[in-house]
């Protein structure tokens, strides 16, 4: 089996690089890494790697989510899985990361795998150098899928994610999903939508309050519009949340207290899909945009995806 070790990073382009580099580093106060004249490489306080990249780009979107895996054979293992499923692939070169297996899953995603990266010493307990909000390490990234089903089997089948949570109907179709590798909650999470777009990438903040101070600085800057959804705590993983749209629309996460998964007994945990408290614990409204917003991905050739309408048609409950 392939060995996926987590969710490592994700590239987005971005059409403005100063106004997107005043939002991530100068209100949300991530770090920046490394920079070049196109692009920004960004972590948190407690990634060793870079973790967000900011692309100048014509128009936004996604160019890829990446994962990274134990070491070089399963590289090679994914290349065959690819081989035998005619699934496009490529080796490409990031910073940090010379040998990165770029592929499109069966559903038109773009995802690239590495083994190998250069790490740098974390800004963990240099609290003096901690900026904003304080944001701490990636956690998740969330995909838009006409199929929540098939993409969830073939991540799981193929790579082997774990399955945490999940909502269903009365008819057994499932909604959503939040599959993980490294022992929390979701590495990848799922949800019934046109797709695929990516619908948020996620940071781990160290508390509630943090989150909460997020929301102090994007009004003190006059940008309340930029909170979207929360401060809440969801039902499902029980994390405290906010969600936050960048200056081209794409949707952070700022995530904490979640649980582990690791004991091999653990059971997924099923939502219904009319429960009002898997989506907020609290019973708050989500935003229709949340439902419906997401950032296009790249295709493999070029160009955008094109999402499909998903299979499962309607909202759940509880928007505002
Ligand atoms: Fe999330």
């Amino acid at each position: 089996m392939i060995d996926v070790i987590r969710v490592a990073h994700c590239v987005l382009y971005v059409t403005d690089l100063e106004r997107s580099r005043e939002f991530y580093v100068g209100l949300l106060g991530l770090n920046v890494l490394h920079e070049t004249p196109g692009a920004l490489y960004l972590r948190g306080v407690e990634d060793r790697e870079w973790t967000l990249k900011l692309q100048l780009a014509p128009e936004a979107g996604v160019r890829h989510v990446a994962y990274r895996v134990r070491g070089e054979a399963d590289l090679d293992a994914l290349v065959a899985l690819a081989e035998a499923r005619g699934l496009p692939w490529r080796w490409e070169e990031e910073l940090d990361r010379p040998r990165l297996l770029r592929m499109q899953d069966p559903f038109g995603t773009p995802v690239a795998f590495y083994a190998e990266s250069r790490t740098h010493r974390w800004l963990l307990q240099d609290y003096h150098l901690h900026r904003g909000p304080g944001l701490q390490r990636v956690d998740h990234v969330n995909v838009m899928s006409p199929d929540v089903e098939g993409t969830m089997r073939w991540y799981m089948d193929e790579l082997g994610f774990r399955l945490s949570e999940f909502t269903e109907d009365d008819d057994g179709n499932v909604w959503a999903a939040w599959i993980q590798r490294r022992g929390a909650v979701h590495d990848l999470a799922l949800t019934n939508g046109t797709g695929p777009r990516m619908h948020h990438f996620a940071y781990w903040m160290p508390d509630a309050m943090s989150i909460i101070r997020a929301c102090d600085i994007l009004a003190g800057a006059r940008m309340p519009q930029a909170i979207e959804r929360g401060p809440g705590r969801h039902g499902i993983s029980n994390a405290f949340f906010l969600y936050v749209r960048d200056p081209d629309g794409h949707r952070i996460e700022l995530y904490t207290s979640d649980y582990v998964t690791v004991d091999p007994d653990f059971e997924p945990v099923r939502w219904h899909l009319d429960d009002p408290r898997r989506q907020t614990l609290w019973g708050a409204r989500t935003p229709r945009s949340w439902f419906e917003e997401g950032s296009l991905l790249e295709a493999f050739e070029g160009g955008w995806v094109t999402p499909r309408e998903g299979r499962l048609r309607g909202l759940p409950v509880h928007v505002i």
